[in-house]
């Protein structure tokens, strides 16, 4: 078995292994923002990826990426019910976006979900060398830091949330949350997208195990210290600044304005379809401005991406169709021939495609009610490479400590929502350029390169491990166009 210094685990591998029409294996880039921000970093670093392929059954054999290794983790038909769709998604993934949809407690989830994290705690420490560090991924895998501690105690545990940490009041409704505190505090670092969230765990912490906290959130539990910090995640700013440059994606910007009939502003939205990400709201706001008068469908479209996302939950499932219906109303109200109010794409698209639909649109319109960081308001920002363009977002996204500078609201507020998308639509250009310079510039110094080093750094303590990352942005000095 070869060995690797830095093994990173996370439910899912960078790939998703899709079955194409005549049942032939075709793989994808998987979708969402940790396998966007993670694939970034690690195809350039000698590492391995441990996680899920995608489909059930034995686990397949995959080739590299670049230097990176892949190292499947098998998962039966039950054991993905129990634990990807139970226990991660419907119980700890509502549970932690403030319960905007009810998480269901089903004793029967539990089994499953303790022993698909005893795998991939296996896989890790067999694939990692003497002396390395193992880096833990979200909220699937949360009992493998402690599981890896007893395995593997000389190797560095890292933990990283991407998604929030709910407030003490809510996670003390969870039927195992002893465990799961305890799981997360086997690592040696436990990284979040915000500060709240670090201070939220001490409290439980001390609550729950008994532990003692500095007024720094380091917790010392069962005779050792965990240290806790934010480390914002970000994205491959590189990546999209350079597709957005490309002749080919320009082009294609143009056409999809011209497809889209000339609008005088175009207003897009993408997300993976889920019900955190607030699009019924921004639904109705829109479907109110049409109704008012205050938004003509003969000068201005809305796009809304929606990439279909874990169908197989109820909870999803439920959500598409009143999405889809919803579309489909006031499509049918307002919209005439040839002149649609709102375009509806349910299908993933390929980078070089988003930076074209980034570069279309007038107006982003990033309004989930809780989210852990929102990589899709940091791509619109990347890809505005002339500072044009109003970044409208929700400020229970983690990306809206960041920009300040972007048209903040709260998405549960229709009225203020209103208000805000038609601020964003009438803004003067250079409020526009102002605002998106500072975020641009913001951007530049907080890649996904400057993440993962300020992470890894802080969990070794000597940079060692995040030798071979590569330099960020800024510091490789080919941001020109990102500076103020
Ligand atoms: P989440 O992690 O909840 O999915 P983020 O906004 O942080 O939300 O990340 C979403 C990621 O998925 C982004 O990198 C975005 O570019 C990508 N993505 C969103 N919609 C699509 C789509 N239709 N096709 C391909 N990638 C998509
Ligand atoms: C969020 C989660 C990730 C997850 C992604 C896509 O970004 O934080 O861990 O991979 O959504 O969801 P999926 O269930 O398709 O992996």
């Amino acid at each position: 078995m070869r060995q690797s210094s830095l093994v990173v685990v996370a439910n899912r591998l960078p790939l998703d292994d899709n079955a194409a029409p005549d049942g032939a294996c075709e793989w994808r880039r998987s979708p969402g923002g940790l396998a966007s921000a993670l694939h970034a970093i690690l195809q350039k670093t000698p590492a391995t990826w441990v996680g899920w392929g995608g489909r059930v059954g034995p686990a397949p054999s995959l080739p590299d990426i670049g230097s990176l290794r892949l190292r499947p983790v098998a998962l039966s038909e039950p054991e993905l019910r129990g634990y990807y769709e139970g226990f991660a998604n419907s119980t700890l993934w509502p549970l932690y976006h403030d319960a905007v949809e009810q998480p269901v407690f089903d004793r029967g989830w539990w089994e499953a979900y303790r022993d698909v994290n005893r795998r991939f705690a296996e896989a890790a420490a067999e694939v990692v060398e003497p002396g390395g560090a193992i880096w833990v991924q979200d909220y699937h895998l949360q009992l493998v830091p402690g599981l890896l501690r007893e395995l593997r105690p000389d190797v560095l545990i890292g933990f990283f949330l991407h998604v929030p940490f709910p407030p003490p009041e809510l996670f003390m409704q969870l039927p195992r949350r002893i465990e799961l505190v305890r799981g997360m505090l086997g690592a040696d670092l436990v990284g979040f997208q915000r500060p709240q969230a670090a201070h939220n765990v001490a409290q439980l912490a001390v609550k729950l195990l008994g532990a003692e906290v500095t007024a720094n959130d380091q917790i010392t539990v069962d005779g050792r210290t965990v240290r806790t910090g934010a480390f914002p995640v970000s994205i491959d700013v590189a990546e999209m600044q350079a597709l957005a440059a490309r002749p080919d994606v320009r082009h294609h910007a143009e056409q999809l304005r011209a497809d889209l009939g000339r609008p005088r502003r175009v207003l897009l939205s993408v997300d993976r379809l889920d019900y955190t990400k607030g699009i019924e709201h921004r639904l109705t706001a829109y479907d109110e401005l049409l109704r008012d008068g205050r938004v003509k469908v003969r000068d201005t479209v809305m796009v809304q991406v929606a990439v279909p996302s874990r169908e197989r939950v109820d909870s999803y499932r439920v959500l598409r169709d009143r999405i889809e219906g919803e579309v489909g109303r006031i499509n049918g109200e307002y919209g005439r021939v040839g002149e649609t109010a709102i375009h509806y794409l349910n299908q993933p698209f390929d980078r070089a495609d988003l930076a074209a639909l980034y570069q279309t649109a007038d107006v982003m319109v990033v309004t989930p009610l809780r989210d852990g960081m929102n990589l899709v308001a940091k791509e619109y920002v990347a890809a505005r490479a002339d500072a044009s363009g109003a970044l409208v977002l929700s400020e229970f996204a983690g990306a809206a400590a960041e920009f300040e500078d972007a048209f903040l609201v709260n998405p549960h507020d229709v009225d203020g929502l209103k208000e805000t998308l038609l601020q964003a639509m009438e803004a003067d250009p250079a409020d526009l350029a102002r605002r998106m310079a500072a975020m641009r510039a913001h951007l530049s110094s907080h890649d996904i390169i400057a993440w993962a080093r300020a992470y890894l750094t802080a969990l070794d303590g000597t940079g060692r491990v995040a030798a071979g990352l590569g330099r960020s942005v800024r510091a490789r000095g080919r941001a020109a166009g990102l500076r103020r």
